[in-house]
C-alpha cells in the first residue's frame, strides 16, 4: 500500500516525481525515495525516513539531474518504516533501482535462494529481494533488463506494481502490475507512472490501463512494448483511454485540508452520485444494476453485504434499508472475517461488496470467494475501472470524486445514498414499497443536498463546541435504528484523526456494559433524531444525564425534549428515517475535525494509517 511514480522525458523527472508523491502521500508517508539516472548515466538513489516533504529537502544538495526516474512513498509492511527499508532499492550491483507497490509473498524462499548465490541484503523488505531477482536474471542468463523482469516476474507471487531503471540507460523504464494499480500516461515525447491519475493528470490525459500480468517497456522515442507474463509471445496493442479527472478535482482548492474539502463537496458529489438516475421531475428512480438485475435480487435468498471501516458501516445501514423497505434478510460482515471464516454461501446469495478505493485486499478476497462459491457479485465503488468494478456482474458507482483526505467522508454519505437507490428501486419492483411512500422519500431525496447545506451553517457552532472537547480522552457515541451506524462511523472518524479513543455504540446496549464508563469527564455524543425511537432515545439520554456524562446531542430542528436534557446539542434538518444517517454524520464529521485541528493532528494524514489498505 504505496505509491509509484515514474517520468521519462524531455524534463527534468526530479520535479514531476516529487509532485506526483504528493499526490499519492495518501497511499503512505512513512518514507520516500527516487530514483534518477543522470547524463553521465549514474544512477543515483536517495531515500529519507518521513513524508515527501522531508526528501524534497534531503535532495536539496545532492545530484537529483536526469530526465529519467522514479519514485516512491511508502506504507510499510515488511520492515519497519526507516530509510534502509524506504523504496527505490538497489541491487547488489547498484545497477539497478526499482520501486514497488504490493507484496512479494514467496520473498523468503527466493531470498533464500539468492543468499544461496552470494547475494547480500541491505533491508528487511519483500521488494529488495524482487530487485536483486532481477539482477541475478540478468547476470546468469545474460537478459535485457525488460527479459530479466519478464523472467523474475515468473519466479514471484503476490501483488505488486513495479517499475525499474538501470544505470547507463536514461532511455528505458520496465513496469508491470498483478493486483496492484498502475496507469502509464502518455504525453508529448513523455512517459509517467503512477499508482493513480492524480500523480500524472497536470501532465497528461492520454493513459493505459495495464491488466495484470502483463509487463511492460517503455522506451524513448519508441511505442509502447507490451507482453504478457503467461505468454511470452503474445504481444498487446496499448489502448491509449483519456482521463476523465480534472486537476481541480484533486486540489484542494482553498480549504486548509482534503478531509475539510470533502466534507464540503458532499453535497455536490451526492448530486453526481444521483445525476442520472434519481429523476427530479417525475420523482423517479432509475438504477441501471437493478432495472437488469432486479429479478436476481428479486429471487435472492439473501444479501450478504461485505466490506471494511467506513464502507462496512455503510453497509450496516443497507441491512436496514433493504429489511425495511424490501423485505430481503441481510447479513453484513466485515471482509476480513468473512473471508477467513468458512462462510455459508449459496448460489441464489447476492453479494454486495462496498469500497471507496475498489483496492481494499479483504474486500477483494470476500468477493472472490462468494464468487466462486456462485453468488451474484454487485459492487458500490466510488474508483472507477479497480479493481473491485471489475470483479462484479453488476454494480454501481459512487460517483464521489477522488476522496484523498485519509478519513473518508464523502465515500460514505454517497455509498449510503447508492444503497438508498438501490432499496427504493428494488422495492418499487418487488411492491414491497406503497406508492405514496416511495414519492414521499424520493422527494425528501431530492431535497437532501439543500438539507446538508443548512448543517454546514452551524460549522462555527461546532468549531467552537470541538474546542471545549480537547482534553477528551474517550468518547461515546451513541444511536439507534439506522443511526446506530452512524454513531459507530463517527467514533471512527474522531480515533482515526485526533486519536481520542472513541467507541460506537447501540444505544440501548450501553446499559449492558459501556455505562460504567460515563462520568462527569466522559463525553457521549448521542445521535437523536426525531423518528419512532425517540422516546427510547430520550430514556438513554436520561440515564446518561442521571450519570453527569456530558452529552452532546445531533438532534432534529425544533425538538425540545432532548435539548433540555444536554449541555450540548446540534441541529440538522427533518428529513426521512431512512435518509437521516446522511444528514446525521455531517455534524460528527465536522465534530473530529475540529476536535483533529484544535489538537494539533495532520488530519490528512493521520498517524500509522494510508488510504487504501492493499494488504490484508
Ligand atoms: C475510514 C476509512 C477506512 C476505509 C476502509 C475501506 O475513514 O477510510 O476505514 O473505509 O479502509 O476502504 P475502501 O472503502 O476503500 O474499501
Amino acid at each position: 500500500m504505496c505509491g509509484i511514480v515514474g517520468y521519462m522525458g524531455k524534463q527534468q523527472a526530479f520535479p514531476i516525481l516529487i509532485k506526483g508523491l504528493q499526490r499519492l502521500e495518501y497511499r503512505g508517508y512513512d518514507s520516500a525515495g527516487v530514483a534518477l539516472v543522470n547524463e553521465n548515466g549514474d544512477l543515483n538513489v536517495y531515500k529519507t525516513k518521513g513524508k515527501v516533504s522531508d526528501l524534497e529537502n534531503f535532495c536539496a544538495d545532492k545530484d537529483i539531474t536526469g530526465t529519467v526516474g522514479i519514485a516512491h512513498t511508502r506504507w510499510a509492511t515488511h520492515g519497519e518504516p526507516s530509510k534502509r527499508n524506504a523504496h527505490p532499492h538497489y541491487s547488489q550491483s547498484k545497477n539497478i533501482a526499482l520501486i514497488h507497490n504490493g507484496i512479494i509473498e514467496n520473498y523468503l524462499t527466493i531470498k533464500k535462494f539468492l543468499i544461496s548465490k552470494g547475494y547480500t541484503f541491505q533491508s528487511e523488505t519483500d521488494t529488495e529481494v524482487l530487485c536483486q531477482l532481477i539482477e541475478y536474471m540478468m547476470q546468469e542468463h545474460n537478459l535485457t533488463l525488460y527479459d530479466a523482469v519478464y523472467q523474475a516476474l515468473k519466479q514471484v507471487t503476490g501483488a505488486y506494481s513495479i517499475g525499474v531503471i538501470e544505470r547507463n540507460n536514461p532511455n528505458t523504464i520496465i513496469t508491470s502490475k498483478m493486483s496492484s494499480p498502475l496507469v502509464i500516461g502518455v504525453g508529448r515525447e513523455e512517459f509517467l507512472l503512477g499508482s493513480d491519475a492524480s500523480a500524472i493528470i497536470e501532465f497528461t490525459k492520454n493513459v493505459i490501463y495495464p491488466k495484470d500480468g502483463q509487463v511492460i517497456r517503455i522506451e524513448r522515442g519508441k511505442e509502447i512494448e507490451i507482453c504478457c507474463l503467461e505468454d511470452r509471445e503474445q504481444k498487446i496493442k496499448p489502448e491509449i483511454q483519456q482521463i476523465q479527472l480534472s486537476l481541480e478535482d484533486i486540489e484542494k482548492g482553498g480549504f486548509d485540508h482534503f478531509m475539510l474539502k470533502e466534507i464540503f463537496e458532499q453535497p455536490k458529489s451526492l448530486s453526481l452520485c444521483m445525476n442520472g438516475r434519481l429523476q427530479r421531475e417525475k420523482k423517479e428512480i432509475i438504477l441501471n444494476g437493478i432495472q437488469e438485475y432486479g429479478d436476481v435480487f428479486a429471487k435472492a435468498r439473501r444479501i450478504i453485504i461485505s466490506a471494511c471501516g467506513t464502507s462496512w458501516h455503510a453497509g450496516l445501514i443497507g441491512k436496514y434499508l433493504f429489511e425495511a423497505l424490501c423485505r430481503i434478510p441481510v447479513e453484513v460482515e466485515v471482509a476480513s472475517e468473512f473471508r477467513y471464516r468458512n462462510p455459508v454461501i449459496y448460489p441464489d446469495d447476492v453479494f454486495i461488496a462496498i469500497s471507496q478505493s475498489g483496492e481494499t485486499a479483504d474486500t477483494l478476497a470476500a468477493m472472490e470467494l462468494a464468487k466462486k462459491q456462485g453468488a451474484f457479485i454487485y459492487g458500490i465503488c466510488n474508483v472507477v475501472g479497480s479493481s473491485v468494478a471489475r470483479l462484479t456482474d453488476s454494480g454501481t458507482y459512487t460517483h464521489a470524486g477522488p476522496e484523498i483526505g485519509v478519513a473518508s467522508t464523502k465515500a460514505f454519505t454517497t455509498q449510503v445514498c447508492v444503497l438508498v437507490m438501490m432499496a427504493l428501486s428494488l422495492a418499487k419492483q418487488l411492491k414491497t414499497i406503497k406508492d405514496e411512500d416511495y414519492h414521499r422519500i424520493v422527494t425528501e431525496l431530492c431535497n437532501i443536498e439543500a438539507k446538508i447545506e443548512k448543517i454546514f451553517e452551524k460549522k462555527d457552532e461546532i468549531k467552537e463546541m470541538s474546542k471545549i472537547f480537547t482534553y477528551a480522552r474517550n468518547f461515546l457515541y451513541l444511536g439507534r435504528g439506522y443511526n446506530y451506524p452512524v454513531a459507530m462511523e463517527g467514533a471512527l472518524k474522531l480515533k482515526e484523526i485526533s486519536y481520542i479513543h472513541a467507541e460506537g455504540y447501540p444505544a440501548a446496549e450501553m446499559k449492558h456494559g459501556p455505562i460504567a464508563l460515563i462520568d462527569e469527564e466522559m463525553p457521549i455524543v448521542v445521535v437523536a433524531p426525531h423518528y419512532h425511537l425517540y422516546n427510547k432515545i430520550l430514556s438513554n439520554v436520561q440515564e446518561v444525564k442521571a450519570r453527569k456524562g456530558r452529552i452532546i446531542a445531533i438532534v432534529t430542528e425544533g425538538d425540545t425534549e432532548i435539548k433540555k436534557q444536554t449541555d450540548y446539542y446540534i441541529e440538522i434538518p427533518k428529513t426521512e428515517e431512512c435518509l437521516s444517517p446522511i444528514l446525521s454524520v455531517i455534524p460528527l464529521q465536522l465534530l473530529s475535525y475540529y476536535i483533529a485541528v484544535a489538537k494539533g493532528r495532520d488530519v490528512d494524514k493521520p498517524r500509522n494509517l494510508a488510504k487504501s489498505v492493499t494488504v490484508e
